[in-house]
């Protein structure tokens, strides 16, 4: 009786989520999984485009909330302070945004850490994407922006040992984006097709399916010793870039990256 009870409960709660460990090759990784109800992440992950054009629309209360638990959790584990800023028009007022189509472009994340932390810009790029993806599943659209913004107007809160590292536009789309043109596989990828394990052949997918600054998508994903490898060369953009792509390649394969 009370197992059928709870099962029931479970059931009703559209966005009860599972925290699957998967355990292959001693290296554990966590990824999301819905029961019901919302897209999963490998679907959020070939649906999500780049939005810069957004409904005039306040995000409503309950997926405001969804977000901002999602922003903790990943702070929580991250040592980030990550933000969202709703409802705050001025930060896209600038000719840079103009230029790069936005509009009401009202809402945004930003991405704010400690100065002296040595992996901040990959960090940034993997927990922003976590939140990307989630927010494509709450049916949110998006846009990483580390150029087209007003860095001065943002209203995140900044200590004096902290600096923002880019933030990303979110809101109701007015459209869906679309596919980016992408590089050919051997110029992302070092092993031969042929050669790759399926669940590895998954993660370059959804590693090639990952956004980067101007598409310019400067990383190498390999296999080190059955392991997955990912780099880019050294830069603020390239090393965003790079954690947006690992936690797209994990997401999908369920592999820890390195
Ligand atoms: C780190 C980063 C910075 C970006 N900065 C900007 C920006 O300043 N302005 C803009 O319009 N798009 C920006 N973009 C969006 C990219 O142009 C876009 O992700 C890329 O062209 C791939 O397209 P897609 O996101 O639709 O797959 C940025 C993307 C990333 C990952």
């Amino acid at each position: 009786m009370k197992m059928a009870r709870k099962k029931k409960e479970r059931k009703e709660n559209r966005y009860h989520r599972l925290l699957t460990n998967h355990s292959r090759g001693g290296r554990r990784v966590e990824t999301l999984q819905t029961k019901e109800g919302r897209m999963d992440i490998l679907e959020a992950i070939y649906a999500r485009h780049s939005v810069r054009q957004y409904k005039d629309l306040p995000i409503a209360e309950e997926t405001a909330a969804e977000l901002e638990r999602l922003i903790r959790e990943c702070n929580e584990e991250s040592g980030l302070k990550i933000q969202l800023i709703q409802n705050d028009p001025e930060c896209f007022r600038t000719l840079f945004a103009h230029y790069g189509r936005f509009k009401n472009a009202n809402h945004y994340i930003t991405i704010v850490g400690p100065k002296d932390l040595p992996d901040l810009s990959e960090r940034g790029g993997y927990y922003g994407e976590k939140l990307v993806l989630e927010a494509q599943r709450l049916g949110l659209r998006t846009c990483w922006v580390a150029g087209s913004y007003g860095r001065s107007k943002c209203k995140a809160v900044v200590g004096k040992d902290e600096k923002i590292v880019c933030v990303i536009s979110i809101g109701y789309g007015e459209n869906d984006g679309r596919q980016h043109w992408n590089k050919a596989l051997a110029k992302v990828c070092n092993v031969p097709e042929a050669e790759m394990p399926e669940w590895f052949r998954e993660g370059v997918r959804a590693a090639m399916a990952a956004p980067t600054a101007v598409n310019q998508q400067r990383f190498t994903i390999s296999l080190k010793d059955g392991e997955p490898v990912i780099t880019a060369p050294k830069g603020v953009l390239t090393m965003l870039d790079l954690g947006i792509v690992k936690y797209n390649f994990e997401a999908a394969s369920g592999r820890k990256c390195r």
